[in-house]
């Protein structure tokens, strides 16, 4: 099977969309994933599958943590932002409402924020999957979360 064939039978499976953040000799990092997975609650353990290509992928490592805001179903613009492709580290956090984590920038207005420290890194094919012991979480507003199906982003 081609990677191009999953990727067809994915699109039509709806993923939760959160932005990951990482810190690291003083620069920060971001970007779009549908790979957020809750893993273990004893202890709380989740995932992510971060492309090898990636500008965010060696910063992780080197990090040995990262953050997730788990997006609302009204940022949209925030998940496209987080998305696009070669933006310098710099430049991508202008005009987007932040605070600061443990661990990386946090996205304001999120449904929820995790801070995680990396506790094993699994090789899987062009990604690596980082697992992430939780140190913290926070709820924030509650409403619609964002989902990605068909290319397209909806509120769920
Ligand atoms: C809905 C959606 C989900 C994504 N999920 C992931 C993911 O789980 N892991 C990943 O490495 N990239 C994922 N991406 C792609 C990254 O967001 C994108 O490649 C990233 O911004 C790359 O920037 P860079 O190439 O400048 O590092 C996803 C993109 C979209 C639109």
């Amino acid at each position: 099977m081609e990677g191009e064939e999953l990727r067809e039978v994915m699109r039509r499976f709806p993923a939760p969309v959160a932005v990951v953040t990482t810190a690291v000799g003083g620069e920060r990092f971001g970007l779009t994933v549908g790979s957020l997975v809750s893993l273990s609650l004893q202890p709380p353990l989740v995932g992510i599958s971060i492309g090898k290509d990636s500008s965010s992928h060696e910063p992780i490592r080197r990090a040995g943590g990262w953050t997730a805001s788990l997006l609302s179903g009204e940022q949209i613009g925030l998940a496209q932002h987080f998305a696009r492709s070669g933006i310098p580290p710099i430049a991508l956090w202008n005009g987007v409402d932040l605070r600061d984590g443990s661990r990386g920038p946090l996205v304001n207005d999120a449904l929820a924020w995790l801070e995680c420290r990396t506790s094993s890194e699994h090789d899987a094919g062009d990604h690596t999957i980082f697992v992430g012991e939780v140190e913290s979480s926070e709820l924030g507003r509650l409403g619609s979360g964002l989902v990605y199906r068909g290319g397209e982003y909806l509120p769920a």
